[in-house]
């Protein structure tokens, strides 16, 4: 059984390298994009401090649909373009919101919500989805947890990427 560790760093460089390994012992041998977006979400959550959500939402026919998080009840389908989500998406890049009160469009899903950081799912050159985190502290996030939550958007798609082609194709 996989058991997640409490991560006890102040140090990010080393905080994403432990949460890199847990995630690819986690995720090993699953090829499944919904279970694995399900733990993925769980374990970021788990062990990342001052959080309040934590999650995935996935293109379904040209806009984004809430798949699988932690957290507050949430919206649930956002167009391209549109909020920080949205952006990422558009923007083919992640997004770090330092105060999301300052970003033009964010989308309030929980009034607790400060910060933000959106990471784009790119397989095959095509965006299948986003990973997004909100903090209730302003400027939660900085480059270096964009850089660990780029890794763990790659190791997520390296898992998926073992399903036969059908399964990617239906969480895109
Ligand atoms: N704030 C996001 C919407 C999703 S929730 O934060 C879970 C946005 O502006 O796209």
């Amino acid at each position: 059984m996989f058991e997640a560790r409490d991560i006890k760093t102040g140090d990010k460089t080393e905080f994403y390298r432990e949460l890199a390994q847990q995630l690819e012992a986690l995720l090993h041998g699953e090829p499944d994009p919904i279970a694995n977006a399900a733990n993925t979400a769980a374990l970021l959550f788990q062990t990342m401090p001052e959080l309040n959500w934590a999650g995935f939402y996935l293109m379904r026919d040209g806009e984004l649909v809430l798949g699988p998080f932690q957290g507050r009840p949430a919206c649930v389908r956002i167009a391209v373009g549109v909020g920080v989500c949205g952006t990422a998406v558009a923007r083919r890049a992640s997004v770090l919101v330092e105060d999301v009160h300052a970003f033009p469009g964010h989308i309030a899903c929980d009034a607790a919500s400060r910060s933000e950081l959106v990471v784009p799912l790119i397989a095959a050159g095509e965006v299948i989805g986003v990973i997004d985190l909100d903090s209730p502290s302003v400027a939660r996030f900085d480059e270096a947890d964009q850089r660990g939550i780029e890794r763990v958007a790659a190791i997520y798609l390296a898992a998926c990427a073992q399903a036969p082609a059908p399964v990617l194709a239906r969480a895109s």
